[in-house]
């Protein structure tokens, strides 16, 4: 069973951080803090390690890893070439929560990159991630720390249920920051693509590069148009019950997810509800979780995974949401959350025509 380290997010605990490196130099796993979410490290240029990852999360060994960098001069090692428009992003938002996909360097695995020949780099800002990364040799490969289709981990114990039987060491530095997966930018084409969106949202980068545009993957449901990063395409970060998120205007929202939970738990089922700060109040059944504020658009990022796990444990049969097109983050939080509804959505206004 895993070895759980709790530290400082500010004060990393360097003798339990040297040790962790020397288990990733050897080929074991060690999961860490990231502002994002969780990582499950390996040594990111030991093909046996990046099979080691994905067995431990069950994952598709063609969805590729990964690699964080602690260090600007590391990037130049594992890429063949660095454009001026990826050295412009990196200036700007690294350390932080943004991951660029660049023509890959030799020296990196195809074990790693799922076969491709380009490579996922991130230089997290955590002060735990950084120092882990120095410890272990430069190189980690880290994705999320959940089984495969989970949602990520925000907190250790998350890691640890997921996880806690399959690695070696847990370093725990409490809750993270932001609680969604980076932002991915593709440099493989003429146009930086945005792959995934995150924090860093498509205006900030248009803001810095001109023109971006968004994967047309993420923005058709048709299911003929696959996502470019391959992990986008799986329904992901899903709760056990089934999950619908609702979309209208506030009154109608609740009256119909009150009708719901209502001949729900007529016919003796539990319902659960994700509501906010300004609406949990006025749901009258059904075990009603609030996200946060709809003032305050990054504590909402920040708790949707926790709140998506903590229904696992209430053994509800369904989950009704309502949505979040909030103005910065909106589109990564909707992304996440209709992932893990595979795209179940129902307009209200529509409903009543
Ligand atoms: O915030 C994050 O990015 C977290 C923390 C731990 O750093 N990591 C993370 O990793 O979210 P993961 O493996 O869960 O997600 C990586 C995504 C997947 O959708 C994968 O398909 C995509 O990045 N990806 C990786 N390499 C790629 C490549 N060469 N081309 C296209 N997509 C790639
Ligand atoms: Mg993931």
């Amino acid at each position: 069973r895993a070895e759980v380290v709790s530290m400082d997010a500010k004060h990393p605990d360097k003798e339990a951080i040297k040790r962790a490196g020397q288990i990733l130099q050897n080929g074991g796993l060690v999961a860490f803090p990231t502002e994002t979410v969780y990582g499950l490290g390996g040594n990111a240029l030991d093909p046996r390690a990046s099979m080691k990852i994905y067995a431990a999360k069950g994952r598709p060994s063609d969805n590729p890893l990964i690699i964080h960098i602690a260090d600007m001069s590391s990037l130049p090692k594992i890429v063949s070439e660095i454009p001026a428009k990826a050295q412009l992003l990196a200036e700007k938002f690294w350390p932080g929560p943004l991951t660029m996909i660049l023509p890959k360097a030799e020296i990196v695995p195809g074990e790693t990159t799922g076969g491709l020949d380009s490579v996922a780099v991130r230089f997290p800002s955590d002060l735990i991630a950084q120092e882990l990364i120095k410890a272990a040799g430069g190189f980690v490969a880290a994705p999320s720390a959940n089984t495969s289709g989970r949602p990520s981990p925000t907190r250790a114990e998350h890691v640890e249920e997921d996880l806690g039987d399959a690695i070696d060491m847990i370093l725990d530095g409490g809750q993270v920051g932001i609680g969604l997966e980076s932002t991915i930018v593709d440099f493989t084409e003429d146009i930086p693509v945005v792959l995934r969106p995150g924090y860093i949202s498509l205006e900030m980068l248009q803001e810095i590069l001109g023109e971006v545009r968004m994967d047309r993957g993420l923005l058709i449901t048709d299911s003929s148009v696959h996502p470019k990063a391959p992990g986008m395409k799986y329904r992901h970060y899903a709760p056990k019950a089934d999950l619908a998120v609702v979309e209208g205007n506030t009154e109608q929202v609740i009256a119909y997810i009150n009708r719901m939970t209502e001949e729900a738990v007529s016919q003796g089922r539990r319902v659960g509800i994700i509501a906010t700060d300004e609406t949990s109040a006025l749901y009258k059944n059904g075990v009603v979780r609030s996200i946060g504020s709809r003032e305050d658009e990054e504590t909402i990022a920040h708790h949707l995974y926790e709140v998506l796990r903590d229904f696992d444990g209430d053994g509800v049969s369904a989950i009704y949401s309502e949505a979040f097109y909030t103005p910065r983050m909106g589109q990564a939080i909707m992304n996440r959350l209709l992932k893990a509804a595979g795209h179940k959505i129902i307009n209200v206004q529509e409903e009543q025509e």
